[in-house]
């Protein structure tokens, strides 16, 4: 209990103890398994990454898709703060369009990998350690002919031959790569070994100790954190982390869990980030909402219970002294702050003051269909909260208006004696409306056919799940859906009052991003096949 921070303690803080946070969400992130955000949510993210104060966002992988080429592109243009970063494989292409999507950018950095192991080497890019050994040489090069700023991953590196390895570090270094990132990229090393290696590279290649040396850890053991901080005790000073652990398989490093412990342990491990920790847990709601990824409850730092006391001797302890079972106090990560802002008869500039205060810059058509959601929900709740205006902020900001299909009214009949009636209006590509009626199995299940037949989609419906944003009856009600097409699947959320309406918003959305990605074949998140 000594080294827990007492309210007001200050630690004297050393630049070289800084931990740099290099977040991978838009890029890591969003290779999971059914996420695909468009250009106007990833902007959203990385706008609030930037609030965050994250020192790096890598915003995506610009060769892999037009798609993500124009969000990198729009991300190095309008954020400012944060190192924009744009990954790339070794080749020349690769290169190119990762410095094109970031060029912009006050502070743009491109970040080149390459396996090291022998498996990747030999099974997958089905070549030699000296052909890897020239392609790091060429691709470094190349990167530094169009910026200092250039980092360099051996990928599978906890998996490599740690002598080889160290050989294509110095490569890099020679070429002038600035920061040095070493992978545990299928999450199978564990704490001791992590640390071990970087302590070996250490010796093998002196000149690391010049730059930054990085962690990149994936939990397929539930290791990512534990790993990140073995490489930083073990002398690295950035880690690569992702919101709500989002990544490839089981995830990255989770950026609040490594984050608040760095800083709760502080005074032990001598560390720490420049991370505004009271904006982690609106981070963390907006990840989710836009991913569709729920937050587990028991999630550490932003789950719903990680502040929560159910056993009555915790309660009393806690009442009588909040540090008998907490380790950190809720406000510290955002949690918690739910005030009042705004009453029914608030009006257009009280909304967007209180929105502005809130981080979001709303203006002209935005700021008009937000108050138009405000006064709706003002209409039929009592208090309209800070959380309450986050959602719904969210919601609309959630870029319709270039999805595919967009719900623009819909009612429900009931006749006692008979299933209940939906009827639809859908907005379709070329913009016209079309209407959608269908019986069902209950309110959604007709709601969800009568969209079905407006769209001309047969989508199915895979999940359902319903959260309330703020406690009381009146609570807004957001609703996670996962559709399916053609063995394609897309998330969508909505949020109201009513929850069959935010049900129906959702499943628009689900359904026009899983009908993408059935038109694209499955491809729009895959890489194309490595140059040859
Ligand atoms: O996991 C991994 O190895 C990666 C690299 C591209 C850094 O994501
Ligand atoms: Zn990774």
């Amino acid at each position: 209990m000594s080294e827990q921070r007492a309210p007001g303690e200050t630690v004297q803080r050393e630049e070289h103890d800084r931990v740099r946070i290099f977040d991978t969400t838009l890029r890591d992130g969003e290779q999971s398994p059914g996420i695909s955000l468009n250009r106007q949510e990833k902007l959203e993210i990385a706008h609030q990454l930037a609030r965050l104060g994250v020192d790096v966002i890598e915003a995506g992988f610009p060769i892999t898709s037009p798609g993500d080429f124009e969000s990198v592109q729009a991300i190095a243009r309008e954020v400012e703060g944060p190192v924009i970063c744009g990954l790339a494989r070794t080749s020349k292409q690769d290169i190119d369009a990762a410095w094109e999507a970031v060029r912009d950018s006050e502070r743009p950095r491109i970040h080149t990998f390459i396996a090291t192991s022998d498996i990747h080497i030999e099974r997958k890019l089905q070549t030699t350690r000296e052909d890897v050994k020239g392609q790091v040489r060429a691709a470094v090069a190349h990167a530094r002919s169009y910026t200092d700023d250039v980092e360099f991953s051996p990928e599978d590196g906890s998996r490599s031959d740690v002598q080889y390895m160290a050989e294509v570090i110095q490569i890099a270094l020679e070429e002038g790569a600035s920061t040095i990132n070493v992978p545990d990229t299928v999450g199978y090393t564990m704490p001791s070994e992590y640390a071990a290696m970087f302590t070996r590279l250490y010796e093998l290649v002196p000149g690391l100790r010049d730059v930054v040396v990085s962690v990149h850890c994936h939990n397929d053991l539930g290791l990512a954190i534990a790993n990140s901080l073995a490489g930083v005790q073990a002398g690295c000073r950035q880690v690569e982390c992702a919101v709500n652990g989002i990544g490839e398989r089981a995830g990255n490093a989770s950026l609040e869990e490594i984050v608040m412990l760095l800083r709760t342990r502080e005074p032990a491990l001598g560390l720490w980030t420049g991370i505004d920790t009271t904006e982690i847990a609106r981070t963390s709601r907006l990840v989710s909402r836009l991913t569709g990824y729920p937050v587990q409850p028991n999630k550490a730092i932003v789950g719903r219970n990680a502040f929560a006391h159910e056993a009555g001797i915790h309660q009393d302890g806690v009442l009588k002294e909040r540090r008998t079972y907490e380790i950190m106090d809720a406000t510290t990560v955002g949690l918690k702050s739910n005030a009042i802002v705004l009453g029914k008869h608030s009006g257009r500039h009280a909304l967007r003051a209180a929105l502005e205060e809130m981080g979001f810059k709303v203006d002209g058509q935005a700021l008009n269909a937000a108050f138009k959601r405000f006064k709706e929900i003002a209409d039929r709740k009592k208090q309209v909260t800070a959380m309450d205006l986050e959602a719904l902020v969210t919601d609309e900001l959630r870029g319709d208006d270039v999805a595919a299909f967009g719900l623009v009214d819909f009612e429900i009949g009931a006749a006692s004696d008979r299933p209940p009636i939906a009827r639809v209006q859908v907005r379709v590509e070329d913009g016209a409306i079309k209407l959608g009626e269908s019986s069902g199995d209950g309110t959604l299940d007709a709601i969800f056919r009568a969209i079905n037949a407006a769209t001309g989609v047969d989508a199915a419906l895979r999940e359902f799940h319903v959260d309330a944003v703020t406690e009381g009856q009146d609570a807004l009600g957001e609703v996670s859906v996962v559709a399916e097409v053609d063995g394609q699947t897309g998330a969508g959320q909505g949020v109201s009052t009513d929850t069959i309406e935010a049900a129906a918003r959702a499943y628009v959305r689900a359904l026009s991003v899983a009908r993408a990605r059935a038109q694209a074949g499955g491809q729009a998140i895959g890489l194309p096949e490595p140059a040859a």
